[in-house]
């Protein structure tokens, strides 16, 4: 077992290893004395999942209540999250009770802004069950729903007391759902690690490494900027564009697959731009078609920028963007909103 401890506002432990859905509730206790346990998950999770973590926790003397969300990125509404409020309401959890959110990050987000907001704030455990949601949406607090008018619009920064990742769990997971991890996977190397994107080309990752190697960049950044007003922004990087792409798709494109389209159309302009060089467009294209990624999606430049517009990342009359310079190293650009507009352009 691996253990990254991040110390954001709240210091905790991220456990990583094989077999860690079993021992989930003498993991916990170790942090959260047995208690009352209000499970989030969804519906394809619930079946493969629940039965072992409900056994470890109970074993280990917490009570558990369930509650079950039909699995995808639509079930990330209001109406779910209102749903989950009034369940932990008619469940009589209070703030000495825990909520474990079981699943990927759709069950995540939605369980983390519960926890955040229930009670003014109930402890949170982040049990993720696919590789985008361990390198990523388990980590660092982010937690939010969607609006009709875009991704991610309403949400609080909840950091978890725990995160306990199986990497068991990833091999139930479809072809496609490690592809849609994977985009995550690069994006770190592109940020902060140019090594690391040598050990991925090599294909046949080892789970464990490659989860607490991202997992370590993570923590590294949310150490710094756990508010996301600087720093933390580079996590972004394909993200303006690939919110757009899961947009205008109306989220039929999961997110992982929009990243790897975004890395790759931001990388594109920056290259056209001589922001950075061309062997950045071509490394972000193999590695992507290496893990069955995209490297396009069909929407017009028009379309995204329309949908970019909704995008939180903007601020007043500008637009932070995250740019490759050199290879394993990205960095923030701030323009304004014409300005990426036209780089925008330069890269669908
Ligand atoms: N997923 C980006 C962040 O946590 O900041």
């Amino acid at each position: 077992m691996t253990t990254v401890t991040v110390e954001a506002s709240k210091k905790y432990n991220v456990l990583i290893g094989a077999g860690l859905l079993e021992k989930a509730g003498e993991l916990a206790a170790k942090v959260i004395t047995p208690c009352t346990a209000a499970v989030v998950t969804d519906d394809t999770v619930d079946a493969l999942y629940f039965e072992t973590l409900r056994k470890s926790l109970e074993k280990t003397g917490y009570t558990v209540v369930k509650f079950t969300i039909p699995h995808g990125e639509m079930s990330k509404n209001t109406e779910n999250y209102v749903a989950i409020l009034n369940f932990l309401a008619e469940s009589h959890l209070t703030r000495s009770d825990v909520i474990f959110a079981l699943g990927g990050g759709v069950v995540g987000d939605l369980a983390g802004f519960a926890s955040a907001s229930f009670l003014r704030g109930v402890r949170l455990v982040q049990i993720p069950t696919t590789l985008l949601s361990a390198v990523d949406s388990s980590v660092g607090g982010k937690t939010a729903i969607n609006l009709d008018s875009g991704k991610n619009l309403a949400g609080a920064f909840y950091q978890p007391d725990l995160v306990v990742c199986d990497t068991n769990c990833l091999e139930t997971l479809p072809k496609e759902q490690i592809s849609n991890g994977m985009a995550e996977v690069i994006k770190y190397g592109f940020i902060r690690d140019g090594e690391f994107l040598d050990i991925l080309q090599q294909g046949s990752p080892d789970w464990e490494n490659v989860i607490a190697r991202c997992v370590s960049i993570k923590r590294d950044i949310v150490n710094a900027d756990e508010f996301d007003t600087g720093e933390r922004q580079l996590l972004n990087f394909g993200h303006t564009l690939a919110h757009a792409v899961e947009k205008c798709s109306n989220y039929e494109i999961y997110h992982g697959a929009a990243v790897a389209v975004g890395m790759v159309m931001i990388s594109r302009a920056c290259a056209k731009k001589g922001i950075c060089g061309e062997e950045i467009l071509n490394r972000v294209i193999e590695l992507n078609k290496l893990y069955g990624l995209p490297a396009a999606a069909e929407f017009t430049a028009e379309e995204l920028f329309n949908a970019v517009l909704s995008d939180k990342k903007r601020s007043g009359g500008k637009i932070n963007l995250v740019v490759p310079e050199k290879m394993g190293k990205c960095v923030l650009m701030s323009l304004d909103m014409a300005s990426a507009k036209e780089l925008l352009a330069l890269g669908v």
